[in-house]
């Protein structure tokens, strides 16, 4: 049974994984940004990943800047026991707790490739650009990226570059023409076509 002290900003993002899952026959080999308590992480073990399959996460865990007002204190540690509590004995879950640029620079180096890829680490437009074009290499031909929080606004008002938004448009802008939009609504996601 997991154990979640945060609130759930996950389970509206249910029905995106669920068309993606549909779209998507090979799910061996899955890549998260950003796991927080092991909501996402773990409903990919029990319903998305395959049941011999692997996932490889990257997290601080020291949580995001509209993370300040909330209790951090054992955060990883509620992430292991919660991902321990969910994975199939033939899953496998790799975790580096890196900031996504050092962690992603390490599974390039070692030529690691995935079908599915969740960016939902930092939320400023340049990482999530940085995350994005990093991730490109490491997704499969065929497979697919999403994001969340395409459509986030923070109540309070931030420059334009504290928010995804900018940062997606503009991977998408660059390679558009090796990518199909699957997904667009307050999350977006694209398939690898070449
Ligand atoms: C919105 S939360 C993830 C929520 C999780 N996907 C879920 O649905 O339950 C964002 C996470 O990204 C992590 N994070 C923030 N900046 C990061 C960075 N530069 N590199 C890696 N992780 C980062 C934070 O520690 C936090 O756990």
């Amino acid at each position: 049974m997991q154990n979640y002290l945060l609130p759930d900003w996950f389970s509206h993002n249910i029905p995106s994984f669920s068309e993606i899952k549909s779209l998507l026959p090979n799910r061996n080999r899955v890549l998260e940004i950003g796991c927080l308590e092991g909501r996402s992480t773990c409903w990919i073990l029990q319903n998305f990943l395959e049941a011999d399959g692997t996932i490889c996460c990257i997290d601080t865990f020291e949580g995001s800047p509209e993370h300040t007002d909330i209790e951090l204190a054992g955060l990883f540690e509620r992430w292991q026991n919660n991902v321990k509590s969910a994975i199939c004995e033939k899953q496998t879950c790799n975790v580096q707790v890196n900031k996504s640029y050092q962690g992603l620079a390490n599974l390039i180096k070692d030529n690691e490739s995935f079908d599915f890829i969740y960016v939902d680490g930092s939320h400023t437009a340049p990482d999530v650009l940085a995350d994005a074009c990093m991730c490109w290499g490491l997704l499969r031909v065929g497979g697919i990226i999403l994001f969340d929080d395409y459509q986030w606004q923070w109540p309070e008002p931030l420059g334009e570059l504290e928010y995804p938004k900018p940062g997606i448009n503009a991977f998408a802008s660059v390679y558009r023409d090796e990518l199909q939009v699957v997904i667009s609504n307050y999350q977006v996601a694209f398939r690898k076509l070449t």
